[in-house]
């Protein structure tokens, strides 16, 4: 598949070269020009590096890997239409309601992918990789605890979703759908929370029982 990454930053280089590595042909696309050519050199497997048009327009899946105050102004001037968009952004912003020297974050705005999406509405935006560190989705270990590292997907269109699940699937990760772009939000406020919770030395995962013990059989 030709998929294009906005972006050549930190989960430009984790996913964009995971993808490269498993056969897709992959286009960088940034701001400095040189960026992206210095990340699709150091990635090989044919990468290639250019403008952000130069991206969109190769691809028909894009991740969008920039800051989300970065978003507005690179929708708005990049043709995106009928594009599959990944969006893995999230608005973090530090909570400086914290105890000092505590890094917590909230987020700067509740509903980043829904934004995208009335953006670009002829774009089919789901939300994912927003969840883990570009480290994790950079590293070898898939596996924890017995479980396959997975990625929840939000999003309106049944042929974008799938598409995506494919390409966490190439990553060696297990995808599952998590519902319509609506809410996608909660992905985004899940991120917020356990992050957070991460930095302050708090193992996330451990907040939750395996599905066996979820107790979350209907009545
Ligand atoms: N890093 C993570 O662990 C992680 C995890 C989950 C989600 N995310 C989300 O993924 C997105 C990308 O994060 P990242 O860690 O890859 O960031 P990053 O390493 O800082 O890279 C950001 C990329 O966006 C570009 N950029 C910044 N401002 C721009 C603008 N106004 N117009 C065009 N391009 C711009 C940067 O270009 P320059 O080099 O020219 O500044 C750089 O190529 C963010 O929304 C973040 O919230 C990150």
């Amino acid at each position: 598949m030709r998929i294009g990454i906005i972006g050549a930053g930190a989960m430009a280089r984790a996913l964009g070269g995971g993808w490269a590595a498993a056969g897709h042909e992959v286009r960088f696309g940034a701001r400095r020009r040189e960026a992206a050519v210095e990340l699709a050199d150091a990635i090989g497997h044919g990468a290639r590096g250019g403008s952000i048009e130069e991206a969109a327009e190769f691809a028909d899946a894009v991740l969008l890997a920039v800051p989300v105050d970065a978003l507005d102004a690179v929708l708005r001037s990049t043709v995106l239409d009928g594009r599959v968009l990944i969006d893995c952004t999230n608005a973090f912003q530090p909570d400086t309601s914290a105890p000092d020297g505590t890094l917590n974050f909230v987020l700067a705005e509740d509903a980043v992918a829904e934004r995208v999406a009335a953006t670009v509405a002829t774009a089919h935006v789901v939300k994912a990789f927003n969840l883990c560190a570009a480290e994790v989705w950079a590293a070898e270990a898939r596996e924890f605890d017995g479980s396959r590292l997975s990625v929840p997907l939000c999003g309106d269109d049944p042929d974008a979703v799938q598409l995506v699940a494919g390409l966490a699937e190439d990553l060696k990760l297990r995808p599952f759908p998590a519902g319509g772009l609506h809410r996608a939000r909660y992905l985004e406020a899940t991120s917020a929370m356990t992050v957070g919770l991460w930095f302050a030395g708090h193992d996330s995962r451990a907040m939750f029982p395996p599905l066996a013990a979820a107790s979350a059989a209907r009545d």
